[in-house]
């Protein structure tokens, strides 16, 4: 099956829910709060600015980079009309923030007009990658500032031990929810290629030792299994109960690791 953050809309309001609530579940964990703090701390930007994130989602990020930025201009542009309502829904007491619904392929912004470009978990989504960038070139002015910040999906994990049957689900979440799991190896070439500088490339680790984190992980999957049949349902329920019974005795670990690159348009030659 294809990755339904390919086309969101289509995985229906049940996903749509379950992923807007995860994705804000994610981005307060203190690890992905760091992450976006730093890469937020590198952009020095006047209060008369332009900054869209591409790929918005829910807001769950584009919310902290209003807040960090205000009271200068911030749009989420994001594909899914549901995830757009949920991103309206969410936000409160942010007058500098707005979301449209475009694809990151076509934004409906002018040539050479916005301060800075943000995609967080997106390029791991898309097909075509370098479409994405080469949009973000587009609309940047010249000096202006792109973040991508990526999962690098090829390394995360449930193991604990050789053959760990909990990571089923983290592999199949790759394999299921994800469509290029070793986009971080490719992002600085990616970057390049579509003629921005890259000034700033780092990978952190995050370790998910807590019950809300990775569950919707082990949910979703083990509920596709069990309908394909591929499972049965007592399978289905123990893996789910394996994953809180290691979250309660301490001993679950998620793995993922983070890229941030940081970007910028060069300014004209002389
Ligand atoms: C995992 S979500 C991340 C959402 C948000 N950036 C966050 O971190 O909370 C991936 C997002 O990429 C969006 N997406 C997928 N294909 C896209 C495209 N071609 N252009 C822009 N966004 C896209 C999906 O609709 C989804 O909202």
């Amino acid at each position: 099956m294809a990755d339904p953050f390919q086309d969101v809309d289509s995985a229906g309001p049940e996903f749509i829910k379950m992923f807007a609530d995860a994705m804000d579940v994610r981005q307060s964990d203190p690890t992905m709060e760091k992450i976006v703090a730093t890469y937020l701390g590198m952009l020095k930007l006047s209060d008369d600015s332009i900054t869209i994130e591409i790929g918005a989602g829910a807001g769950a990020v584009t919310r902290r980079i209003a807040a960090h930025l205000q009271p200068a201009k911030v749009v989420g542009y994001e594909p899914s009309r549901g995830f757009v309502e949920e991103a309206r829904n969410r936000v409160q007491g942010a007058p500098n923030l707005t979301f449209q619904v475009a694809d990151g392929t076509n934004v409906p912004v002018e040539n050479g007009t916005i301060d800075a470009v943000v995609m967080h978990t997106v390029l791991t989504h898309v097909t075509h990658p370098e479409k994405l960038l080469a949009e973000a070139f587009r609309v940047l002015k010249l000096g202006g500032t792109l973040i991508v910040c990526d999962a690098d999906f090829s390394k995360a994990t449930f193991s604990n031990f050789a053959n760990d049957p909990l990571d089923v689900c983290a592999k199949e979440f790759v394999r299921e929810f994800v469509t290029d799991p070793f986009i971080v190896s490719k992002l600085r070439s990616l970057v390049s290629g579509v003629g921005l500088d890259l000034v700033h490339f780092d990978v952190e680790s995050r370790v998910v030792t807590t019950k809300e984190q990775m569950r919707p992980w082990v949910e979703a999957t083990t509920s596709q299994m069990c309908e394909r049949g591929d499972i049965g349902k007592e399978l289905a329920d123990a893996l789910v109960a394996e994953h809180d019974r290691r979250a309660e005795n301490e001993s679950l670990y998620g793995y993922q690791a983070f890229a941030t690159a940081v970007a910028r348009k060069p300014e004209k030659k002389p």
